[in-house]
């Protein structure tokens, strides 16, 4: 029926043979928004089939045009960044000047790809055979980059778009095929997105975006013989597709439980503001957002007082009218959050705001006096909710950060340069800010999840380099 949008394949907007659809709920009304296609494993085959054809005569493509290409892409995604942010207001709740940031920063990383590629895929490396002992200077290798073929991209429903191109992007600039598997919710702006691409003329079967049920398509996707590398941010879904998977490279981002380690001597104004923006932005649902406040007992009542202040001036309510705190993704997100602070309630945290909640839409709360023993201690709620540990050392905070099961990022807040040092190198994790909310922007710094957060690393050259192999041929001299 005329309003399940098509999925993309072979350069052709298609309707499914399974002549069924996918609902996307808006998760503020909670009710139908918009249906895509629910392809089926033999649409699958087809356009794994396409991409490997097309990515053959790519990697043939002059570096330069595949560069030019992409900045004509990230151009025709920024013309269209308002309706494709609209369809993140109503697919993810994001608020809606988060979604025309999200969009036009996706057109920037696009960008800055194609010109990294441009640098980087450049250049190989000569290496002469007589530096290893016993050896003649008679083997000349020529070693480059090349691309390692199809490579399946699957992003996170809360930024459908810009971590879909930070894996499409790198993919096509080093030569690569890409199949986009789009989340449930985020694939309508997802099918937009591909659109500027098909709009900027990239060949037919290069790129192609499967929408479907993750029961129905998701592991014929992620074991499917024709993908030669996944890229895949989201949940603990990511860890099954670890253990799935055959012989590919992954580059996996699956969550984390950012730390936010508070000083005696830190800014208790500059830590209330990060504290606010890095725990409440998209509602919390972000991998990078802080999600424990590891304070020094001696500031901790100071600290907890300037957050409060601010949360109570948080608006909650509807993403077209650019609320901070808007509805979270799902009904069964809102009832995991729901758990944890109810768990945390019986176990006697100090609620700073009484909890409230309205269908999926939970007012901003600040636990204090949250213990270990406590879920909310360790578990990732994606939520605007923000648990409050006190303690009476670093080694305290440090010892926390470390024990947990993800190594995203962290921050710490302090004067003292030395200690700011020193913090980072004992957290454990991929990325420590210091005196700054946790984040991954901007795009091309090192992005990288250790433990349970993750395989590999992103950031723009990063991607890039994970996305080829290296090619060597030896010239033998007489
Ligand atoms: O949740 C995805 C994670 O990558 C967060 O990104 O840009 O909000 O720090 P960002």
């Amino acid at each position: 029926d005329k309003d399940v949008f098509k999925y993309y394949a072979d350069g052709e907007w298609r309707v499914s043979a399974s002549g069924k659809s996918v609902t996307i709920t808006n998760p503020s009304t909670r009710q139908p928004q918009y249906k895509v296609q629910a392809c089926t494993q033999e649409e699958v085959n087809k356009a794994l089939e396409s991409a490997k054809a097309a990515q053959k005569l790519w990697a043939k493509v002059p570096l330069w045009k595949r560069a030019e290409a992409l900045h004509k892409a990230a151009a025709i995604l920024k013309q269209h960044k308002d309706p494709i942010a609209k369809c993140l207001v109503k697919e993810i709740a994001k608020p809606a000047k988060d979604a025309v940031s999200e969009v036009v920063r996706s057109g920037d990383l696009i960008s800055y790809c194609a010109e990294e590629g441009v640098r980087i895929l450049s250049e190989g490396k000569l290496l002469v055979s007589d530096s290893f002992p016993g050896n003649d200077r008679n083997k000349l290798c020529l070693a480059s980059k090349i691309p390692l073929g199809v490579v399946l991209c699957i992003p996170p429903f809360n930024y459908p778009v810009n971590l879909a191109v930070s894996k499409i992007a790198p993919a096509l600039i080093a030569g690569n095929s890409v199949v986009l598997k789009p989340p449930t919710q985020g694939a309508v702006a997802g099918l937009h997105m591909v659109h500027c691409f098909h709009e900027a003329g990239f060949p037919k079967g290069l790129i192609s975006c499967i929408t479907g049920k993750g029961s129905e398509i998701g592991d014929f996707l992620t074991m499917h013989p024709g993908v030669n590398c996944i890229s895949f941010t989201g949940g603990d879904t990511g860890i099954a597709i670890s253990k799935k998977a055959g012989m590919v490279p992954l580059q996996m981002e699956l969550g984390g439980k950012d730390a936010c380690i508070v000083l005696e001597d830190a800014d208790l104004d500059l830590v209330a503001a990060n504290v606010i923006k890095g725990g409440f932005s998209y509602s919390g649902q972000r991998c990078t957002a802080v999600k424990v406040i590891l304070v020094m007992e001696s500031v901790a009542d100071a600290l907890v007082e300037r957050v409060n202040a601010k949360v109570s001036k948080l608006k909650v309510g509807a993403p077209e009218d650019d609320c901070d705190i808007t509805a979270v993704v799902s009904e069964s997100s809102a009832k995991f959050i729901e758990g944890l602070v109810m768990d945390a309630k019986e176990k006697g945290a100090t609620f700073c705001q009484e909890y409230k909640r309205e269908g999926n839409l939970i007012w901003p709360l600040l636990l204090d006096h949250v213990r270990p023993d406590m879920r909310i201690a360790w578990e990732e709620p994606f939520g605007p909710v923000l648990p409050v540990i006190r303690i009476n050392s670093i080694e305290e905070g440090i010892h926390h950060c470390n024990a947990s099961n993800f190594a995203l990022q962290g921050c710490v807040f302090t004067r003292d340069i030395n200690k700011a040092i020193m913090i980072s190198d004992a957290m454990e994790t991929g990325t420590v800010q210091i005196n700054s909310a946790p984040a991954r922007g901007p795009d091309h710094f090192p992005f990288q999840g250790l433990r349970d957060s993750g395989i590999g690393s992103q950031g723009i050259t990063n991607s890039i380099n994970m996305m080829t192999k290296v090619k060597s041929t030896v010239i033998n001299l007489p």
